[in-house]
């Protein structure tokens, strides 16, 4: 297994300069070893940042199914695949193994052709954390059909918009969902959505919590009696090496939201190896990441990389503080889990608990620990290192977001020196740079700028559904020949990189991101309200919590300002979903703007944050007035 498997420092080095220098070859030798194929490629890389245009692996073809699936059941017929641990500790975990995984996704697959799906054709899957999510993911891939998951704790307008965005003519969804103590009625918010979504045609429904909802006749349908009825054998689609795996819809500076574009080979090759070497798993060894299958996380490193190398991964339904804060725990106990991938923002929710109920569960079989999401905090680091990883299990802090695909800079662990706080060293392949705001590299080290690409690598995001124009502008305009992160980051003296945060408009709060436009859109749809502006402040466990600047038409005098402001949030509920909702809302008599009329969001910062020693000139503003007052009400 030449170079897939890095097992000391040396070699990182070794390897990573390889990739840096032939990038095609090392690429080719990783893709030509570990994967099935139908077809070699005739090129390897063909790239152009200034289209931009990028392509991996043309002219190959292959089912990213089959090296998912398929080719495991040799060895691993009988291995487990996916653990299923339910949102309930008292309901059973379910053993999904290689085999039935396979006959399941076939089956699934089936139907989707028995109603219609083609390859090419979105597919909406609206599904919480069931194994119908997985499968249903892979149904699609394995008949060529886009997959576009919306996350389960989206709103009707939001799941609307992602429907309509991409064309889906199917939705998969289910009857409800368990979170925690709660049950959601998914099909009902699916129902509300499609009312603006003429170009669905099917609905399957999976049973979950066995609740009575209402099924459109004509376009709902059950989906177990269908899988009943439906073969466990399907040849796989061919497909071509670019051809598009799914879209993935993420925040962007305006309302709507960037459809991601995700390609079938270079993506399968890089999140297989990213997989192996951040988290060193080893046959049998039992995987578990907390994302959600809506996130990129999920996608990536709940079902695509772990499952390309054969390994066992787990999906759990429910939430970390139900029924209670040990719940983390006792799973990794339950199912003796050797690699936990989580986010920060639970990290910090947990270690709020103590230590008391960490200390309750056997952890010993803990041997890697993942952070991802947000940059993590040194108290949290602390906390998850002693008492998770009782200073024995290294914490891979993993820098990258949707657009990437794959984890970007991080440590390996066992491989490199972890740091509080820093993601560290480039992964394999990559080529990170920061760029001054003036369009030149900072070179050498301690240096602090913004986090660019200079060379693609093979699960970047191709374009934007729809929108090659904002992908371009979005990601390839701020500094020629490289892809734009919007992140800041400073290098060290050893060269470890440290993420500092968003240099853009987008504010990420639990791990989640979120963009100011979409919901000063939504706030400003309020009748009452004349405009408003966004901004993030430090937050105990949400790293980065929403503090909202609402003038008011009327000045609100004659309104009740707590109503107002529930009346503000549920709006925001209603359009984006419950995690955009606003921490705190200050109304105010005006908002500080520049001459051309810019709400001037660095002093709201400022001021959301508590740091108000020093605002700059504020002489230049169009009403600087108004900066006294808003310090003066500031919550
Ligand atoms: O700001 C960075 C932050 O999350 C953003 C990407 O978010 P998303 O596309 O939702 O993907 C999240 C999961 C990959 C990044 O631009 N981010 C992600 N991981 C880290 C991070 N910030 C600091 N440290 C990290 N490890």
């Amino acid at each position: 297994m030449s170079n897939y498997h890095i097992k000391h420092l040396e070699e990182y080095y070794q390897v990573y300069r390889k990739s840096i220098r032939e990038p095609e070859n090392f690429w080719e030798e990783v893709a030509e070893e570990h994967f099935l194929w139908r077809k070699k490629w005739d090129n390897v890389l063909d790239w152009d940042f200034t289209k931009p245009e990028v392509k991996w692996f043309e002219g190959a073809q292959l089912n990213i199914t089959e090296n998912c699936i398929d080719r495991h059941l040799a060895t691993r017929g009988d291995k487990t695949a996916i653990i299923f641990e339910p949102n309930s500790p008292d309901e059973e975990a379910e053993h999904i193994t290689y085999k039935q995984l396979y006959h399941r996704v076939n089956q699934f697959a089936n139907v989707l052709k028995e109603q219609g799906i083609k390859k090419g054709d979105r597919v909406c899957i609206y599904v919480p954390m069931i194994p119908e999510l997985a499968i249903s993911v892979l149904a699609c891939a394995r008949i060529g059909a886009i997959h576009s998951v919306v996350f389960a704790g989206f709103s009707a307008k939001a799941l609307s918009t992602r429907i309509n965005d991409c064309d889906c003519n199917m939705v998969i969804t289910a009857d409800g969902s368990y979170r925690g103590a709660k049950t959601i009625d998914l099909k009902g918010i699916v129902d509300e959505a499609l009312e603006s979504c003429p170009g669905v045609k099917t609905v399957l429904v999976a049973k979950r919590i066995q609740s009575e909802i209402i099924m459109k006749e004509g376009r709902d349908t059950w989906l177990q009696p269908l899988l009943d009825k439906a073969s466990n054998q399907l040849t796989a689609e061919v497909m071509n090496a670019e051809d598009p795996l799914f879209i993935l819809y993420t925040s962007g500076s305006t309302g709507q939201p960037k459809g991601m574009v995700h390609t079938t080979a270079g993506y399968m090759v890089y999140t297989a190896y990213t997989f192996k070497n951040v988290f060193q798993y080893k046959e049998n060894d039992i995987y578990w990441c907390t994302a959600d299958i809506g996130w990129i996380t999920g996608h990536s490193y709940i079902i695509y990389g772990p499952l390309a190398n054969g390994a066992t991964t787990v999906m759990f339904e429910g939430v970390p503080h139900y029924p209670d804060f040990g719940r983390f725990w006792q799973i990794i106990e339950k199912h003796k889990v050797n690699q936990f991938y989580t986010a920060p923002t639970a990290i910090r929710a947990l270690a709020k608990q103590g230590s008391e109920l960490v200390e309750k569960y056997d952890l010993s079989s803990l041997k890697v620990l993942g952070s991802v999401g947000e940059p993590i905090n040194e108290e949290a680091w602390h906390w998850y290192n002693d008492h998770v990883g009782k200073k024995k299990s290294p914490i891979v802090d993993t820098w990258w977001q949707t657009e990437t695909g794959g984890i970007m800079i991080t440590p390996i662990p066992f491989v490199t020196p972890t740091k509080p706080t820093y993601a560290t060293l480039p992964f394999i392949g990559i080529q990170p740079a920061l760029m001054d705001e003036t369009g030149e590299e900072l070179k050498g080290n301690q240096v602090e700028g913004r986090l660019c690409i200079k060379f693609p690598w093979p699960s970047m995001a191709r374009t934007i559904w729809g929108n090659h124009q904002r992908y371009k502008d979005t990601y390839f305009s701020a500094f020629e020949n490289m892809y734009f992160t919007g992140d800041g980051a400073l290098r060290d003296e050893v060269g470890y990189y440290r993420i500092t945060g968003r240099v853009d408009d987008v504010i990420i709060v639990s791990g989640h991101n979120l963009g100011t436009a979409p919901i000063e859109d939504a706030i400003n749809e309020h009748p009452a309200v004349a405009e408003s502006a966004i901004v993030g402040f430090p937050h105990d466990i949400k790293g980065s919590a929403l503090y909202g600047f609402v003038t008011l038409k009327d000045a609100g005098e004659s309104r009740n300002h707590d109503n107002l402001r529930k009346e503000i949030n549920q709006l925001i509920a209603d359009r984006i979903g419950p995690i955009a909702k606003l921490e705190k809302i200050q109304f105010t008599e005006g908002l500080p703007k520049t001459r051309s009329g810019k709400i001037m969001r660095r002093i709201l910062r400022k001021i959301a944050e508590k740091d108000t020693s020093n605002l700059g000139d504020i002489s230049t503003l169009l009403n600087p007035e108004c900066v006294q007052d808003i310090m003066d009400k500031a919550l």
